[in-house]
């Protein structure tokens, strides 16, 4: 595949433009995804862009077809332009970020569908909420535990699998991954408490295929709170599974720079769902439905995300159900530039961040709801003193979820585990402290930063 920025003219002029310089600048040159620091203008000096608005390839067409070759660009950016079109040429195919006329063909297509209103969810069947078993205060069966480590474990495995045939140019069934949704749905409904503790404090969220399985339970877990049917459902597990399946593509060492991403590097990540758009291509039998959700599953409720920069309104809500239970999760893994954050450090970070218009509240709601501020397998400290995990949601009270207290010497690993009560907060009238890092984790609290590098 070719570079999209090809061969790009050198030696822009330098013209002043309402009083600050500007640069006229090839509309090829133009990179899709930037966020621009100053205006765009065209050759009139009629402002086309604002500062802070993201270029898109929509944008250029459009000054293609209304035959402007050139607009007025910023220095700042035009310096991002070269720099990512140095970078483009010296990184050869691995950076390349040419769509397929075939994936052109279907991004068009989705266009329409968002223009004429085709995001709406309908139910075809009964919501699955009332076939989910109340566990009550009753503790995880071993059997159960079991079946799910090892459930989600192969699935897992098989996932990645999938994934790396499609990486390596081949074809590959559907089938297999609507029966990881279908097999895995089937536990959340058997005990979903017990489904969502394995998910979280089992799977290596670092892993791409754990993080995948994780984001489709965790996501099939809301939609269910959502009042979702089971071909619904199911269909949001599917969308979990492959949603992020485009990060293979991104080179290794932007994924785990241990420095702050330049702006440039970030513009690569953010190719990787055209990625997966076109990986999903090669899934025989996937709804079509499944590649638009994953493929708008990075936009953001204030319309910076990407790949096109859609409001809450033009996104399917299955993908703003995504981006919500994907961002949890990254935060729970360690990074080369922080820590894991704690289940409990990351649901006030979720919160944050819809207070920032970057995540959608009912999604993040729903998610509280099922989780709870202290999500299963939480460490934490009660209001008399004692330490406990968290074992089960309780209700709609999200503050006090259903509690096992661990003895002290069982905590720092001094002693065998057993659990000496299992407790209700609610009706025993005492309250959840804090919660503490687990005992055989790295875990750290919420800072600024950590709020700050979730926005992208
Ligand atoms: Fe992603």
């Amino acid at each position: 595949m070719g570079s999209a920025i090809q061969s790009p003219p050198r030696g822009p002029t330098e013209t002043k433009s309402s009083g600050s310089t500007s640069v006229s600048v090839d509309v090829n040159r133009l990179l899709v995804g930037h966020r621009l620091a100053e205006p765009i203008h065209d050759a009139r000096g009629v402002l086309l862009l604002a500062p802070g608005s993201t270029i898109t390839s929509r944008f250029k067409e459009l000054l293609l077809k209304r035959g402007e070759q050139t607009v007025k660009a910023s220095p700042v950016d035009v310096a991002v332009f070269d720099e990512a079109a140095a970078k483009s040429e010296s990184a050869g195919a691995g950076s390349d970020v040419a769509i397929s006329p075939q994936t052109t063909k279907l991004i068009e297509k989705f266009d329409l569908q968002i223009q004429h209103g085709s995001l709406l969810v309908k139910n075809s069947g009964p919501p699955l909420a009332e076939r989910v078993k109340s566990r009550g205060t009753s503790r995880y069966e071993a059997e159960t535990v079991a079946a799910h480590r090892s459930g989600q474990s192969q699935h897992a495995s098989a996932n990645a699998e999938l994934m790396g045939r499609v990486r390596d140019g081949q074809r590959v069934e559907s089938h297999p991954l609507m029966q990881t949704a279908a097999e895995t749905l089937a536990m959340l409904l058997d005990d979903a408490d017990c489904a969502i503790a394995t998910a979280l404090n089992d799977l290596d969220g670092r892993n791409l295929s754990d993080h995948a399985l994780r984001t489709s339970i965790l996501s099939m877990a809301v939609g269910i709170e959502m009042g979702l049917d089971e071909d619904n459902t199911r269909l949001l597990g599917l969308c979990g599974l492959v949603h992020d399946w485009g990060m293979c593509r991104v080179r290794p060492e932007l994924l785990n720079a241990a420095r702050t991403l330049h702006p440039v590097d970030f513009l690569e990540i953010k190719k990787h769902p055209i990625w997966t758009l076109e990986m999903l291509q090669n899934v025989s039998g996937l709804p079509q439905l499944a590649a638009m959700v994953c493929y708008q599953s990075h936009e953001r409720p204030d319309g910076q995300g990407y790949p096109r920069g859609r409001k809450t309104p033009q996104t399917h809500p299955f993908a703003r159900i995504l981006r919500v239970v994907d961002t949890f999760s990254a935060l729970l893994c360690e990074r080369p530039f922080r820590h894991a954050l704690m289940p409990a450090a990351a649901m006030e970070c979720l919160v944050s961040l819809v207070g920032e218009d970057l995540l959608e509240g009912d999604a993040v709601r729903r998610l509280t709801c099922v989780l709870s501020m202290f999500p299963p397998g939480s460490a934490i400290q009660l209001s008399d003193g004692r330490l406990g995990r968290v074992l089960r949601r309780n209700g709609n009270h999200t503050a006090a979820p259903i509690i096992e207290v661990l003895p002290r010497e069982a905590w720092d690993g001094s002693a065998a585990e057993v659990v000496t009560e299992v407790l209700n907060p609610r009706s025993l009238g005492v309250s959840i402290q804090r919660a503490i890092p687990r005992c055989d984790r790295v875990e750290g609290e919420l800072s600024g930063e950590d709020i700050d590098r979730s926005r992208r």
